[in-house]
């Protein structure tokens, strides 16, 4: 898994600009795939149909989106610096210093107007983007042109860090999950959402065309396990989150029972979840038509939404095992 993690995290696909990571993708799951479309919004649906006949199955979407947060530009001024906007959720503090490449292959450092108090981040309108412009007219993006962070894959031993591990864990896990499925007694799509991050946009229109009866998210959670943290208690290395609740959703019941028992069946670790910040596609899917029966299994990130996002690869290991297990079998409800 993790050669394929470093090519997606260093693929670049800020949110409405996903075809980077959507091709990489089309690679890996055609061979397991019964069909393959792209919808209008850009998302990659990919269906695996049932293997036997049971009753108590299922037509289930599992969702993990392609984007990544980044910036756009908003303005030139007449030295050729560039003035942005966010794309999704770009802090200040993380993105003072950054490095950001454009879709066009530019690249540019974050600087910022003066320095005011030292420990305290600039807004996002007092920093600019270097691209070694020095007029207008030289300078190499225009308005409306994408970027995201630029930076590098790597390794400290199971603990795993690059930029846009949100989402890109979670596609790596789909995708992990849709080889290691034998059998099925369920309809599965396997879809691979745009513009999640910019409000779960890509998610709630392919679930619309999918009509699921079950919808699960696979993204990244924060955690509680930094020095001085939120009260969380969702850690590095502890195992896949079983999604209780976050600010967007509050899980249907029967999924977060499917999960738990699978995993104590499985012997396999996990944690309940509840998130204090942020939410995922599974909201979107739980409010699309009449309603889906809707939940999310989380791998546990620190540092999220900044160009050093942290996992455990025993985290993507055991979500790939936990999940294959549940949907090898019928539900029992
Ligand atoms: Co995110
Ligand atoms: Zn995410």
């Amino acid at each position: 898994m993790k050669p394929l993690l470093k090519t997606l995290t260093e693929t670049f696909a800020p949110s409405g600009y996903e075809d980077a990571v959507r091709k990489i993708i089309q690679k890996e799951v055609k061979p397991f795939a019964d069909e393959i479309h792209v919808d209008a919004m850009g998302s990659l649906i990919v269906r695996k149909k049932p293997t036997v006949e049971t009753k108590n199955s299922k037509r289930v979407m599992l969702a993990a989106h392609m984007d990544e947060i980044g910036v756009i530009v908003s303005h030139v001024d007449k030295n050729g610096f560039v003035r942005f906007a966010s794309n999704g959720g770009v802090f200040g503090r993380y993105t003072l210093g950054a490095r950001i490449r454009f879709m066009n292959g530019v690249t540019g450092v974050v600087g910022f107007d003066k320095l005011e108090a030292v420990d305290q981040a600039p807004a996002l309108n007092k920093m600019y983007i270097d691209v070694g412009a020095t007029s207008r007219s030289d300078c190499p993006v225009k308005i409306g042109d994408f970027g995201s962070f630029e930076r590098s894959y790597m390794e400290m031993g199971n603990r795993l860090v690059a930029k846009s591990m949100d989402d890109r864990a979670g596609v790596a896990v789909l995708i992990e999950t849709l080889k290691s499925i034998k059998v099925t007694p369920h309809d599965l799509y396997f879809v691979f959402t745009t513009q999640e991050e910019v409000g779960t946009r890509g998610a709630g229109t392919a679930a619309y065309g999918i009509d699921p009866e079950i919808g699960i998210a696979i993204d990244v959670t924060g955690t509680g396990d930094t020095p001085a943290s939120l009260k969380m208690s969702m850690e590095l290395g502890k195992g896949p989150c079983v999604k209780v609740r976050d600010p967007g959703m509050l899980s249907d019941p029967r999924v977060v029972e499917w999960m738990v028992n699978t995993a104590e069946k499985a012997k396999l670790p996990y944690q309940r979840e509840v998130l204090l910040v942020g939410s995922t596609d599974a909201k979107a899917i739980q409010v699309t038509r009449a309603g889906v029966m809707s939940g999310a299994l989380s791998i546990p990130c620190r540092y999220i939404h900044s160009a050093s996002e942290m996992v455990d690869l025993e985290d993507l290991k055991n979500s790939v095992k936990l999940l294959t297990a549940m949907l090898s079998k019928p539900v029992s409800f």
